[in-house]
């Protein structure tokens, strides 16, 4: 195992009914901006709940963070919360109002180009921040990254730092069950590839974060279809939450090697086609796995093995079948693995691999075994 510092601040507060904590969590005397999507909120009684647990409290709001939160967009929050001097910040709403709001959180007090925190500069401060999450998916609610996508220049770029951990994250399951069948399929397969990119690498003497990563990956294949299934089922939504928020809060990941390319290219996908984040994940990683194989064999086989109960034939065989039955899953959930699927061609693959080239990405992976050449490949598997 490597060496590691494993930190998270976040105080997670779970369950029904949560919402109500708001009112001691937020400090008194604050001025706060609520930031919040495109009205969701208002259709499932969030929006009041939140109001009423911020009376007493001086309240400002900024409506209108689209998904896969918009540089543009963003600005204009960070312009309203300098000319009135807010102090804290909540997000209400999925990953994209919570990532938005910490982009804001960190560019407030940056001089310069605020993008520029997307492209490597390191804030110095960050408004303080927390949220109410309503989608469980991307983990947002309890770790440091964010993901920005700018469309004047049709980039969709990641930063991190620990000054926008969320000071606290009320996650109630209840309010997700207004989310449609779409983002349900979608919260399961952006944290099950979670769970993945940072377990299906290669052996690293860590038992510890594989179970917990095994855990999580079991507890999503019993949890999300009865989910689907019965969408006011507690016991499931519940466990699913929990297991997005745990798929990507840093525990896992510690100690072990990471991977990361099926996001690097479904960001491109997501910016340049316009699919949800999670839908171009199911399309990347089987394919992604399935070319390399190789590299990834021997966790590949205990993934196939504890996961899927594939004990018989060759090893080439339950390679295989634990690939087919990753895309199955997915496909179950509602999540189709093509770009056909939604009408779309190759045109964007020179795009891509001209992207990674042109940002010293390649070779990448875990190994930095993936090229261009495999690149393409995977790419031509998506079509
Ligand atoms: O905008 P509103 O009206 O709120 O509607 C949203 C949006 O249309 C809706 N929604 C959210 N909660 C709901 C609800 N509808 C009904 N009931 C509810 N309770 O769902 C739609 C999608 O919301 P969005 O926030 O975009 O989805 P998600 O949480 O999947 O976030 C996706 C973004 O997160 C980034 C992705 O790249 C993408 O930009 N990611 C962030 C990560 C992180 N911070 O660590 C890691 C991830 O890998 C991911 O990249
Ligand atoms: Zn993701």
């Amino acid at each position: 195992m490597k060496n590691f510092v494993l930190y998270n601040p976040t105080k997670l507060i779970f369950g029904a009914g949560q919402i109500a904590a708001l009112a001691r969590e937020i400090p008194q005397g604050a001025k706060v901006l609520m930031t919040y999507g495109g009205g969701s909120i208002k259709a499932n009684g969030v929006y009041e709940q939140v109001k009423k647990a911020l009376e007493g409290h001086t309240v400002l709001e900024f409506g209108g963070i689209e998904p896969n939160p918009c540089y543009e967009t963003l600005m204009n929050a960070v312009a309203l919360a300098r000319s009135e001097k807010v102090d804290f910040l909540l997000a209400v709403g999925g990953g994209s109002t919570l990532d938005g709001t910490k982009f804001i959180s960190a560019a407030i007090g940056f001089e310069g180009d605020p993008w520029e925190i997307l492209t490597g500069a390191r804030p110095k401060t960050a408004v303080p921040l927390a949220s109410v999450m309503t989608l469980p998916a991307t983990g947002s609610e309890m770790n440091s990254g964010a993901v920005i996508s700018r469309k004047s220049t049709l980039e969709k770029f990641a930063f991190s730092t620990p000054l926008v951990f969320p000071r606290f994250s009320v996650v109630d399951p209840e309010v997700t069950y207004s989310l449609p069948p779409r983002q349900i399929a979608n919260g399961v397969v952006d944290a099950f590839v979670h769970v993945l990119e940072q377990y299906l690498t290669y052996p690293a003497d860590a038992p510890i974060q594989d179970r917990f990563a095994e855990g999580i990956l079991q507890t999503l294949l019993e949890v999300g279809p009865r989910t689907l299934a019965d969408p006011k089922d507690y016991n499931a939504r519940s466990n699913m939450v929990f297991s997005a928020t745990m798929a990507l809060n840093g525990l896992i990941g510690v100690g072990v090697p990471q991977d990361w390319m099926t996001h690097m290219i479904g960001h491109e996908l997501t910016i340049l086609h316009g699919l949800d984040h999670a839908q171009t994940l199911a399309i990347v990683l089987p394919n992604l796995l399935w070319v390399q194989r190789e590299s990834k064999r021997e966790k590949l086989l205990q993934y196939g093995e504890r996961i899927w109960g594939i004990r018989e034939g060759s090893e080439a065989q339950r390679i295989e079948q634990a690939i087919i039955k990753t895309r199955a899953f997915f496909e179950s959930m509602g999540n189709p693995t093509h770009l056909s699927d939604y009408s779309l061609g190759d045109d964007c693959f020179d795009e891509i691999v001209r992207r990674f080239k042109g940002r010293n990405m390649l070779p990448c992976g875990e190994k930095r075994d993936l090229d261009e050449a495999k690149l393409r490949q995977i790419l031509a598997m998506c079509r």
